[in-house]
């Protein structure tokens, strides 16, 4: 499994840490397991990246954000841990970037928000990040729906699609995820899971979702010790009467 920081994304992950992450796997949807993984990366410094660090994810990214119409782009990285790539977006972005890091763990998100204080201003002045502690399933309370326009998850669907009772709740992070989505937005999901089985789950959680998503593509991402990694994207549809009315949905 991806989850286990494999070699080339966290260098110091040790075989000890990575004992201690099978032995978290039956509880990975749960706040407490993640609680207690990131408390006892604190004494460490710095970000951790479960796989693929900034520049990967960037290439990928980047091109999407600039190729959006002008003003500020919108991104929320769902299930963000203390991965470096909401905040070197931020602050590498050349066009302005609001960004919205969100995880259910808040020791997660107050490292991240330590590690925000200690950054560079970013390259655009008008570019903003934000770090919310909310649930991946229920993002209501913390933000409006259709207000992004890009949606990340790297290993965060993973986590949840492993644990023994995390399948049905991988699939409302779905839904709650193109229900952030503005029309014509795209959810990015990073994973080492295998397109036979990937892709038929995203589209059964599209199907049943309100929200309405499109259909799904996959592309491989790159390679970690010889196991491939896909990046799924899944767009929300625009609605045949867009652009008449002029509201904004929730
Ligand atoms: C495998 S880690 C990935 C972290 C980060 N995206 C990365 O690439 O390093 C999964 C993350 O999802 C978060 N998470 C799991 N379930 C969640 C939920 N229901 N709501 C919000 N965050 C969740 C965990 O706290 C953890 O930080």
């Amino acid at each position: 499994t991806g989850l286990c920081g494999r070699e080339g994304a966290s260098p110091s992950l040790g075989a000890g840490l990575c004992v201690y992450v099978y032995s978290l796997m039956q509880s990975m949807d749960q706040r407490d397991t993640w609680d207690r993984f990131y408390a006892q990366r604190e004494e460490r410094s710095g970000h951790f990246d479960w796989f693929f660090g900034y520049e990967t994810v960037s290439g990928i990214l980047l091109p999407t954000l600039q190729g959006l119409p002008p003003g500020p782009a919108r991104l929320l990285d769902v299930g963000c841990g203390t991965s470096a790539l909401g905040l070197e977006l931020y602050r590498n972005c050349p066009r302005p970037l609001h960004v919205s890091c969100v995880d259910f763990s808040p020791v997660a998100v107050e490292r991240l928000r330590r590690l925000l204080q200690a950054a560079p201003p970013p390259r655009h002045p008008l570019s903003r990040l934000g770090c919310h502690v909310a649930d991946a399933t229920n993002l209501g309370g913390a933000f409006e729906g259709g207000s992004f326009h890009l949606v990340f998850d790297k290993g965060t669907c993973d986590s949840l699609l492993r644990c023994p009772r995390g399948p049905g709740r991988a699939g409302e992070m779905v839904a709650e995820c193109l229900r952030m989505l503005r029309p014509g937005g795209t959810l990015f999901q990073f994973s080492d899971e295998d397109p036979d089985a990937r892709v038929p789950f995203l589209e059964r959680a599209s199907g049943c979702c309100q929200a309405g998503g499109g259909s799904v593509t996959v592309r491989e991402a790159g390679q970690i010790g010889g196991i491939c990694y896909y990046v799924y994207m899944l767009g929300r549809r625009v609605p045949e009467a867009a652009g008449q009315g002029g509201g904004t949905e929730n």
